[in-house]
């Protein structure tokens, strides 16, 4: 496996990716959190995803522990593990290798197509939680600030979504200090969505704009 697609991207972008060793081994600093459905992960220069396939693997291992006797939660809980991943990456070649490595993993171990709803709706939630664009500015490449969508599931087969931007989750901690202007405020009073969208089955998922 190449670490490095050029020296012209190396010296630009540092782009040097993580050999796989290394990432299980820093993967495993955290093992109770990977192996855990609905953390989330968010990884702010996600290349074509070395560390986010491994984190898939790992949930989609703990689905199989937990759900693995019955298709629909098998089904359900692993598009909520893949929803509760997230990426950001620059180059726009990383991006899509990084939805596509993610989605084949989430195929394969569901044994699906793109003839199946729940292929397209985990296809419309890598589009979304997977963002081409700059996590030091905090912008999309249309120059829009980054939001990340959070999704819980909320059983039966509903996923409810919503949107919260990147530069004001990233002031959490500031918010919570000791002494801040802020500190009295309960989270839920700075951390307003951006936007909330009706609860979607995996059906309205997979034709995105419909939600
Ligand atoms: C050192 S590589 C690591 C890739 C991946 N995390 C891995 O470990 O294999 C850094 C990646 O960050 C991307 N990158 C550089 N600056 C960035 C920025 N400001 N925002 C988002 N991604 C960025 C590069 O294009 C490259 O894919």
């Amino acid at each position: 496996m190449s670490l490095v697609k050029s020296k012209q991207r190396v010296a630009d972008h540092g782009e040097v990716f993580t050999p796989p060793w290394m990432v299980e081994a820093m993967l495993d600093l955290v093992k109770g959190e990977t192996e855990r459905i609905d953390s989330r992960f968010l990884e702010p220069a996600c290349g074509s995803g070395n560390f986010l396939v491994q984190i898939l693997r790992r949930k989609l291992a703990a689905v199989e522990l937990k759900y693995g006797k019955s298709d629909f939660e098998k089904r359900h809980f692993a598009l909520h593990g893949l929803m509760c991943i997230y990426g950001v990456e620059l180059l726009p070649d990383n991006i899509i290798e990084c939805r596509d490595n993610l989605l084949e993993v989430f195929a394969e171990y569901l044994r699906i197509d793109d003839t199946d709803d729940l292929y397209r709706a985990a296809s419309f939630v890598l589009s979304q939680n997977l963002v081409h664009g700059d996590a030091l500015t905090m912008l999309d490449s249309s120059k829009q600030p980054i939001t990340f969508a959070e999704w819980g599931y909320l059983g039966k087969g509903k996923f409810q979504r919503r949107d919260f931007r990147f530069d004001v989750l990233t002031h959490s901690s500031a918010f919570s200090q000791e002494g801040s202007l802020f500190a009295h405020l309960g989270k839920h009073e700075i951390f307003t969505p951006a936007r909330t969208y009706p609860a979607a089955t995996v059906g309205e998922l997979a034709v995105g704009a419909a939600i």
